[in-house]
């Protein structure tokens, strides 16, 4: 067990390079299992949730070679084995192994996944896309055993535009006998990466990043290579850090148009940024204005950035709102920001919060992943010493988060917790 340390108050400058998007590289090594051949996956960010979907491949019998962020995944000789819960839970793209294993064996066996709580996370549009298809799901003792004779293409409607129901059916239906049509698509960056991916190995998937995705099923997948587009969450957790603290502070490897509806809230607030091809240079903003934000699907401003904003609103002058739609409850961070000297109150799906807040340092929990990335943002504001225990989460999706930080003036470290 591990905590993190951070002795806040320093400015921050130099730069921060982004790393590949852990809600892509999550679906493209599932994804990487349906090819008959070797594919190769560029830019993979060295986070825990890779490590434990290299160990599902493995237990596969999925043949992978390093080299720095490059991962080559030898599928030719994949054994389709029951995925034990003490991985399946570790986290929440296991289940894209669903989709991928019913395409390629037309059977799976695989435990609940896990993931950040925030509240229910229902899989039932994956689940009744599967059906659509031909398949059949039954649960057995908090395992799922899905299986079909064959998978035939059909229209499909999701009731929300899901990342991962969408994900998870173009990859069940890549193989189907015939047309399949996803209606009310989600349309992710994520989702065009792992599309892209799956025609780089041959299959025929058209529209992926509009609201209909049309996949015309083909018999094999071969060898491919892609690259795991920048992690634009990440992206936005370190241009709100720059926002609140930054010298000419530069973030590199973003796509502009990805982080493009935080960009408008942090000019609605009065944060003045250089925008360059991919790059963003910020200074911190003394006279912060507060607003309101709605979580919302992609191109909306996302849930993932919820939760960070609130450290920047709270420097703010006034009240701003956040209204979470997305998930049930998602506000895990707001007990331990008021710790910190916050004054956020919540009222059913929604964050009042009232500024300016000087944060001060405590001992507080990440209670999930980005609850963890809110309180080293408030962190690294505070003139006292910070304490986050939890850590786990935080390293599910930030890489080298000590090394980047600490190269632009921040002071924080990790320590072993006896
Ligand atoms: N939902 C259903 N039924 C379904 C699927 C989803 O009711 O079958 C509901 C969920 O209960 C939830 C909402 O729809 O309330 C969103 O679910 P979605 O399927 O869109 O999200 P996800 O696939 O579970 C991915 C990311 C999340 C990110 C969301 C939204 C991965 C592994 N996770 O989750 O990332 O918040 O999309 O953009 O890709 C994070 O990175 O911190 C994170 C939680």
């Amino acid at each position: 067990m591990q905590k993190l340390v951070i002795q806040g108050g320093n400015d921050l400058s130099g730069s921060i390079k982004i790393n590949g998007a852990k809600n892509s590289v999550v679906a493209l090594l599932p994804a990487a299992v349906l090819s008959d051949e070797e594919t190769i996956i560029y830019n993979v960010p060295n986070i825990t949730d890779v490590t434990v979907l290299k160990q599902i491949i493995r237990l596969l019998n999925g043949k992978i070679t390093e080299e720095e962020s490059i991962l080559k995944i030898d599928s030719r000789n994949i054994k389709n084995t029951v995925i034990p819960e003490e991985l399946s839970n570790k986290l929440r793209a296991s289940y894209y192994f669903m989709g991928a294993l019913l395409s390629k064996y037309k059977h799976v066996e695989i435990y609940f996944p896990g993931g950040c709580n925030f509240g229910a996370r229902q899989i039932d549009l994956h689940l009744k896309g599967f059906e659509s298809l031909g398949a059949t799901v039954k649960v057995e003792n908090d395992k799922f055993i899905i299986e079909a004779e064959k998978l035939v293409g059909n229209k499909i409607c999701l009731n929300f535009a899901s990342v991962g129901a969408t994900i998870n059916l173009m990859l069940a239906a890549v193989k189907a006998e015939g047309t399949t049509f996803i209606y009310n698509a989600a349309q992710e960056p994520e989702i065009v990466n792992v599309a892209t991916f799956l025609n780089n190995m041959g299959a025929k998937i058209m529209g992926a990043g509009t609201s209909t995705i049309k996949i015309i099923g083909v018999e094999k997948l071969g060898s491919a290579m892609i690259e795991v587009i920048p992690d634009r969450i990440e992206a936005g957790t370190y241009i709100i850090a720059g926002a609140l603290l930054g010298k000419n502070l530069k973030i590199t490897n973003i796509i502009p148009d990805h982080v493009a509806s935080l960009l408008a809230k942090l000019t609605e607030m009065g944060v003045k940024y250089q925008l360059e091809k991919s790059e963003i240079i910020l200074n911190k903003c003394q006279n912060l204005k507060p607003i309101d934000i709605k979580t919302q699907v992609y191109p909306g401003y996302p849930t993932d950035l919820a939760q960070p904003i609130c450290v920047l609103l709270a420097h703010a002058n006034g009240i701003s709102h956040v209204e979470e739609t997305i998930y049930e409850k998602r506000m895990g961070h707001v007990k331990y920001l008021n710790d910190m000297g916050a004054n956020i109150e919540i009222n059913e799906n929604k964050e009042i919060i009232t500024g300016p807040t000087k944060f001060h340092g405590t001992e507080v929990v990440a209670s999930d992943l980005r609850a963890g990335a809110t309180l080293f943002l408030a962190a690294l504001t505070a003139k006292e010493k910070t304490i986050i225990t939890n850590i786990e989460y935080i390293l599910r999706g930030y890489e080298n988060i000590v090394k980047k930080l600490s190269n632009v003036g921040a002071n924080i470290h990790i320590e072993e917790i006896e």
